[in-house]
């Protein structure tokens, strides 16, 4: 059974889609939260901690060929398959929902029910752009 599932694992990866993260993940990272600051603010660009691309001056998004670059870093932070065990959702979540560790940016997600926190793991679990 064990050695099944590994090697239907194995056969079937699961494919990050760059069309979803586009559409549906990107803007995430550029939506303010009641609450918070936007996450660009400190991952963009010359910051400590940036896994974006810097925005363009006066750009409200990423050009495609610097959200392919996103795609590229942001894919660092994720386990394919596997939400809980990617860093992109569990580092914002609340400690209480599952989120493990000390986040500068703050607990943005309270629960897993978060609609962006939804949105984030059907990606990790390789959902495809419609
Ligand atoms: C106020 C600044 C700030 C905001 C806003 C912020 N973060 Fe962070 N984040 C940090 C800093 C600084 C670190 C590195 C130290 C730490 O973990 O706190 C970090 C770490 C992370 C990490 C771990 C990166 C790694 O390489 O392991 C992830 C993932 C992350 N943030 C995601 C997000 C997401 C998603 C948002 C928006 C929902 C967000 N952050 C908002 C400051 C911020």
């Amino acid at each position: 059974m064990i050695l099944v599932l590994a090697l239907s694992l194995l056969v079937q990866p699961v494919e990050l889609d760059f069309d979803f993260y586009r559409t549906e993940v990107e803007p995430i990272f550029l939506e303010k939260r009641e609450g918070y600051t936007r996450c660009v603010v400190c991952h963009a660009g010359d910051e400590r901690a940036a896994f974006l691309e810097g925005l363009p001056e006066g750009a409200e998004a990423w050009s495609e060929e610097q959200s392919r670059r996103n795609f590229e870093s942001v894919m660092s932070l994720v386990t394919p398959g596997d939400p809980l065990a990617s860093r992109l959702l569990v580092h914002p979540l609340e400690p209480a929902a599952g989120g493990n560790e000390f986040h500068t940016g703050g607990r943005q997600f309270s629960s897993q029910d978060d609609p962006q926190f939804q949105t984030l793991a059907a990606w990790v679990r390789g959902a495809k752009a419609r």
